[in-house]
């Protein structure tokens, strides 16, 4: 069976409650949708095993028919087995779906967290450490644990720094994809190496944690590209997103606690964009990435577009006394 066009994502962005999610969830269920982004991180996940484990009794959905998604935290990449099992645990899931590794680092940060707040063990991307937790997870697919294994917040060059060397092939990269943060070349790198493109925030997270929110930021839901569509189309600027995303191949998995919202959004799967309309939203693309995530920087990184590697290149970090200097390319 192939991967929805678009699936439901459950994270509460430390707003939304856990029995609010597991509601949603509820919701997206009966609304017809059959694919959740789940996480450990997310604390919800014995809260949505409940909608779950209901739905399975009751007739109401199988289990073979649900995809399930979870993710790995930063702060179990030495425990990568326990962490997986207490996820399906959790989901009363018997196995998961697809099983990402949720950053390429260990670094962490505490729940509800503000902008300013760093892990004081937290180090830069290192292939060897990321290689080793890959190949625990190649594990938990040899086990039956899990049906596919992938992975999130990567960029061009780190995919590309490791790609030889993962035995098992990602199956699926999710990445922060909106009209105003297009991303096209990871993308397209990942559309030619066969790895399935899942866009998170596809609305552009309009009630995101404060601590990703900055002065610049871009709401796409009120660019103009994204609203004169939906007005000549009659529908609403979040459904033009979500079309933004199937049109060009990737799996948005929108949040939202409205039932209304929840309906709509999986309506936006049979919204053929054209020629045109695609090339407008082309000019809306203009690298408004939101999730910074500069509360996994390291000490001796000078901003968050260190964990981006935005001029194309993989820096190499040398630790000494426990600061890391950017040493060579
Ligand atoms: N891999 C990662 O590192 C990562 C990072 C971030 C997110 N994610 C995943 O991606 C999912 C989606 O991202 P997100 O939840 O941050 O952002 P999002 O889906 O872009 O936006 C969600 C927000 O949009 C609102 N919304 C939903 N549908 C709407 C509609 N039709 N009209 C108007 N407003 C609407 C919702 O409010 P209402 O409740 O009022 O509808 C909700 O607050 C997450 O839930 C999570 O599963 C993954």
């Amino acid at each position: 069976m192939e991967l929805p066009k678009i699936g439901m994502g459950t994270f509460g962005s430390d707003k939304y409650s856990a029995s609010i999610v597991a509601g949603a969830v509820k919701c997206a269920l009966d609304s017809g949708y059959r694919l959740f982004d789940c996480a450990s991180v997310y604390g919800n996940e014995g809260e949505i095993g409940e909608v779950f484990n209901a739905a399975f009794a009751k007739g109401r959905a199988k289990r073979m028919d649900i995809f399930i998604m979870s993710k790995l935290w930063n702060d179990s990449h030495g425990r990568v087995a326990e962490s997986c099992e207490k996820s399906i645990s959790d989901l009363k899931a018997d196995y998961l779906d697809v099983y990402f590794m949720h950053w390429p680092f260990p670094n962490t940060h505490a729940a509800g967290c503000g902008g300013n707040s760093r892990d004081e063990n937290s180090r830069p991307f290192i292939k060897e450490e990321f290689l080793s937790v890959w190949s625990e997870m190649e594990k938990l697919k040899k086990r039956g644990l899990v049906r596919e294994i992938a992975l999130s917040n990567m960029t061009v060059p780190k995919l590309e720094a490791v790609w030889d060397d993962m035995t098992t092939k990602p199956y699926a990269l999710e990445s922060e994809l909106h009209p105003s943060f297009a991303q096209r070349e990871l993308v397209a790198l990942c559309a030619a190496k066969k790895v399935i493109n899942i866009g998170y925030c596809p609305l552009g997270s309009p009630n995101r944690p404060q601590r990703d929110v900055a002065e610049g930021d871009i709401a796409d839901t009120t660019m103009p590209q994204v609203t004169e569509i939906a007005r000549s189309r009659g529908v609403s600027p979040a459904e033009i997103c979500l079309a933004w995303a199937v049109n060009n191949g990737i799996i948005p998995i929108p949040f939202s606690s409205d039932p209304a919202h929840i309906a709509c959004n999986l309506k936006a799967a049979d919204i053929v964009l054209t020629p045109a309309e695609k090339e407008l939203l082309l000019g809306a693309d203009c690298g408004n990435r939101l999730i910074k995530g500069q509360v996994f920087l390291w000490a001796g990184s000078e901003s968050w577009r260190d964990l981006w590697d935005e001029d194309g290149r993989l820096a190499c970090w040398e630790e000494t006394g426990g600061v890391w200097r950017k040493k060579q390319y």
